[in-house]
């Protein structure tokens, strides 16, 4: 099967020389090319260049692409896509001035999506999620990483686990499975959680690993949620099992969560709302992604994450939407690009870097994913009508995306 885009009006993020993420100031550098064809075949990007340059040849389809941009599909490489119920109650509460932490110590927030997850059946989770998937594709998103978390009894993790192994046998996106079993302590364990730590580790873990349900662990790691040597067992468990970490970190507090993921090899920590110089300094030369969570920041009114310093720093940056209803119930990653622009003071080409190339090696897909390159798989869209590229970050809460290609395929 060969595929023809012609008469792109950018083709955008093109790479001759691959690599697996980009950082500091090479991060505001990005390839184009005007006037540009792309070639498909069978799934995967074969050829692109100038219109002036494309050779006869036959096609078993061909879409013309005039007046549009072509990008590479957005990696959302944090969200928390399997969920029962929205929580627009505590939306509310937050607005009156309780504080996210104040509503989870009264048994609120995660520990209010564990009761419903536990009432609904595996397959009620699953039709729920199928139907986000499907929305967040038709706004560009090619890759998503989903992680459990609202279970937090060995049953429901499972369940939640086992959700996201059918999404990944049946949808044409790439997905990556994330273990949070350690998101929030039940209260029966409040004042003792090591108990629930040791759940996590003596059953869930080996659970999870039998069945192959999860690519990596993850674990809350922040004031009023799990420690530090919480952390460090709990990861110790997942690596002997075959899981990589990527940990939350720094969303209430300063809380040592970055420090005990490079210590881990974590492939990334996430949120970093709260970063001193050390953290930064504690980032580089490792092979741990930074990751902010735009969206998170916004809807809790959360300080924002020194991103300008940490690319200025020379660190790589990354930007997801963590999706999830609680802090971030929000699934457009061309909102993530927008607020990258608007509120971090990221240049576009920035931008486009941290939500596409760098959120794809947060996920170990960048080999595969997260830019226009021969040999890559064809994960891309077609924009509507648009004046250029920086249109894209520019033109925040609109949807510019007309198309999508997953695997070479108009979805
Ligand atoms: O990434 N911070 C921890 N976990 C999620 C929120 C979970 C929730 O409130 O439901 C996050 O923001
Ligand atoms: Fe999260």
């Amino acid at each position: 099967m060969r595929t023809l885009v012609k008469n792109i009006k950018e083709l955008v993020q093109v790479e001759y020389q691959t690599r697996l993420r980009v950082c500091g100031k090479e991060m505001s550098q990005m390839q184009t090319i005007k006037e540009a064809y792309l070639i498909v075949e069978d799934g995967k990007i074969s050829d692109f260049g100038p219109m002036s340059e494309l050779k006869e040849q036959t096609f078993d389809k061909e879409y013309d692409a005039t007046g549009r941009m072509v990008f590479p599909t957005f990696c959302d490489s944090h969200t928390h896509l399997v969920y029962a119920n929205s929580r627009e109650l505590e939306f509310v509460d937050k607005i009156r001035g309780l504080s996210y932490e104040e509503i989870a110590k009264r048994g609120g927030g995660i520990l209010n999506s564990a009761k419903a997850t536990a009432a609904a059946s595996e397959d009620e989770l699953y039709d729920m999620a199928w139907q986000r998937l499907e929305d967040v594709m038709h706004l560009g998103t090619g890759a998503i990483e989903v992680k459990s978390g609202y279970g937090l009894t060995t049953e429901s993790e499972l369940k939640l686990l086992r959700v996201i192994r059918r999404l990944k046998e049946n949808s044409p996106l790439t997905i990556k499975s994330n273990f949070l079993g350690a998101h929030g302590i039940p209260m029966e364990y409040r004042g003792h959680q090591e108990d629930y730590v040791d759940l996590v580790i003596n059953e869930m873990i080996p659970l999870v690993a039998a069945e192959g349900l999860a690519d990596f662990i993850d674990v809350f790691c922040d004031q009023g949620f799990f420690t530090v040597k919480d952390t460090e067992r709990i990861l110790e468990a997942g690596i002997k099992n075959g899981m990589r970490p990527k940990i939350h970190a720094n969303e209430m507090a300063v809380s040592g969560g970055v420090q005990v993921g490079v210590k881990y090899g974590a492939i990334s920590v996430d949120h970093l709302e709260q970063m001193g110089d050390a953290e930064i300094e504690c980032l580089k030369d490792t092979e741990t992604m930074p990751t902010i969570l735009p969206g998170c920041a916004f809807f809790l009114n959360l300080p924002l994450s020194p991103a300008r310093k940490m690319i200025d720093a020379g660190l790589p940056v990354a930007m997801a939407s963590d999706y999830n209803p609680g802090t971030s119930p929000s699934n457009n990653m061309q909102l993530i690009l927008s607020m990258a622009c608007i509120r971090y003071r990221l240049t576009p080409e920035e931008a486009f870097n941290a939500t596409t190339i760098n959120t794809a090696y947060a996920m170990g897909v960048s080999d595969i994913l997260g830019s226009i390159a021969v040999g890559k798989t064809a994960n891309f869209y077609i924009t509507k009508p648009i004046s250029s590229y920086e249109y894209m970050p520019y033109a925040y809460g609109e949807n510019k995306v007309e198309s999508v290609f997953i695997k070479g395929r108009r979805i």
